[in-house]
């Protein structure tokens, strides 16, 4: 027999670190005014219950998910409060998808959210990094890389956790009531622009929504109460970003005994990453466009980033084949060249090493976003476009970057490039001949 509860877990700002007290009969009790709403649906029986609890942002107290489990049915209120809480097996996963920008990162990140049983969610982390690049310039200046890596840890934490309240410590303007517009890029999760969250929206109706707006039109602002509920009630959170540098960087919350973290490294040829970023961001790289059209280096164009990509990916390839204690079993990496030709078969090996089964949906989901015209006029919203033929846009940077920028990105990330098996091209004829191919079978590791 399955149970199953949804728990609503407190808001953050009603968190403080206070200890708990003992009390008669041994038992834990919260000696402040943080209260702690459960909702429990158990076997179609909804119980309500209000509890004290000691809790703090890194304590045991924090995952309603134990809830999930019926061992825990009786001994829920106790174990959220007690001391000696070990880790149970939880069958829930944790998966994170780490990239880069222009990496194929949302074309990657649907094929999780396609999935009934996940709880999708598009870089959360922008909006802790908007709050930091918004804050006093004093505070920015005192701000040092920990400091940040440090808050995307505990909001990427408390998300597979499903406190959803947390993410109102960085959401601009701040959320009322728990009820905000800004949260950033919701129409890609189904599960914020579907039951229980929007009841207008029905299942599957964000695959084929062409723009962004559409969810919060149709669904109005989001209760993150509500999205708290549904994260719980789905059973496995599958979380999008691009704004960690390296895979070391994530260590604290793979060794987490309160997660089974699952990180798919994606990556993809730095050239093509460039190309996608001209594109989609085509002010801040005014210099490389003018470049490109001109076949000049601008003095002052800005090398620093996809240098900086290059080593970060590179780092963390390396880190992962290492196959250090605290990432075994938990390290995938996916070249997206690998998963535009042969998509069926590399989305079956991530949802394998994930643990999860794949669904028809996921499937149809394929079929249906591998195949488009790329000339038709389904070329809305470019910027961050799914739905594209991924065969023709992973090789398509090769027809949109002059030679002599390709030439420069494979002196700067001649490594990453021979680590990753991806070929350099030595002539202009080289680099258009898209019938010789520059990806090499496998990795060169
Ligand atoms: C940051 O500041 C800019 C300019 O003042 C503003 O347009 C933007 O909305 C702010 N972002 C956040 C998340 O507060
Ligand atoms: C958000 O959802 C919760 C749970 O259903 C509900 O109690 C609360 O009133 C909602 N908030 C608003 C502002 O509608
Ligand atoms: C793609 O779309 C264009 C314009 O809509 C059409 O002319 C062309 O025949 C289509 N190609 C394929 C392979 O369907
Ligand atoms: C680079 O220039 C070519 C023409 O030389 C153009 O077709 C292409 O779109 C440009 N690429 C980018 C990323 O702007
Ligand atoms: C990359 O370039 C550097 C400097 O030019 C060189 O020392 C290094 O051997 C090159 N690496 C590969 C893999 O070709
Ligand atoms: C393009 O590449 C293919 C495969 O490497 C090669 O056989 C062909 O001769 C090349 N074409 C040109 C025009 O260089």
């Amino acid at each position: 027999m399955k149970s199953h509860f949804v728990c609503v877990s407190v808001p953050p700002r009603w968190r403080q670190r206070k200890g708990c007290r003992a009390r008669g009969g041994g038992r834990m009790e919260c000696s402040w005014k943080t209260v702690l709403l459960l909702v429990c649906a158990s076997l179609g029986v909804q119980y309500t219950a209000i509890r004290t609890l000691r809790d703090s942002l890194s304590g045991p107290c924090q995952g309603a998910y134990r809830c999930q489990t019926r061992h825990y049915r009786d001994s829920r209120w106790r174990a959220l409060c007690d001391d000696s809480w070990v880790p149970v097996e939880s069958p829930r996963k944790h998966i994170l998808l780490f990239a880069t920008t222009r990496s194929g990162s949302s074309f990657t990140g649907q094929l999780l959210n396609q999935h009934s049983g996940v709880f999708y969610v598009f870089e959360p982390l922008y909006h802790v990094q908007q709050a930091f690049t918004n804050s006093s310039t004093r505070l920015r200046r005192t701000l040092d890389r920990r400091a940040l890596l440090g808050a995307y840890r505990d909001l990427l934490l408390n998300l597979y956790t499903c406190d959803l309240h947390f993410m109102e410590n960085y959401i601009r303007p701040e959320p009322q009531d728990h009820v905000t517009s800004s949260f950033f890029r919701r129409s890609s999760s189904h599960a914020l622009c579907s039951p229980p969250v929007c009841l207008e929206g029905g299942d599957g109706a964000a695959s084929d929504q062409p723009d962004e707006t559409w969810c919060p039109k149709k669904c109005g602002a989001l209760n993150l109460t509500l999205a708290s509920v549904s994260c719980l009630s789905r059973g496995h959170v599958a979380i999008k970003t691009v704004r960690v540098p390296e895979v070391r960087d994530l260590r604290t919350l793979s060794e987490d005994p309160r997660l089974d973290l699952k990180i798919i490294h994606l990556v993809r040829d730095p050239r093509a990453i460039l190309a996608s970023r001209m594109m989609a961001f085509s002010d801040q790289f005014r210099a490389w466009k003018i470049w490109n059209a001109t076949g000049r280096q601008p003095r002052y164009v800005d090398l620093s980033q996809i240098t900086s990509t290059c080593k970060d990916m590179a780092a963390s390839v390396e880190t992962g084949m290492q196959r250090p204690v605290w990432l075994r079993g938990r390290y995938l990496l996916v070249r997206y060249e690998d998963l535009a030709l042969n998509p069926t078969e590399k989305a079956t090996e991530i949802y394998k090493f994930v643990g999860l089964e794949m669904e028809d949906r996921v499937q149809m989901w394929i079929a249906k976003n591998t195949n488009t015209n790329l000339s038709s006029p389904s070329e809305w919203n470019y910027r961050y476009s799914t739905t594209r033929d991924s065969r023709a846009t992973a090789e398509s940077w090769r027809l949109r970057l002059g030679f002599d920028i390709v030439r420069a990105v494979q002196n700067l990330c001649n490594n990453t490039l021979a680590l990753l098996g991806y070929k350099q091209v030595h002539s202009a004829a080289e680099l258009r001949n898209l019938s010789h191919s520059l990806v090499e079978h496998r990795p060169q590791i």
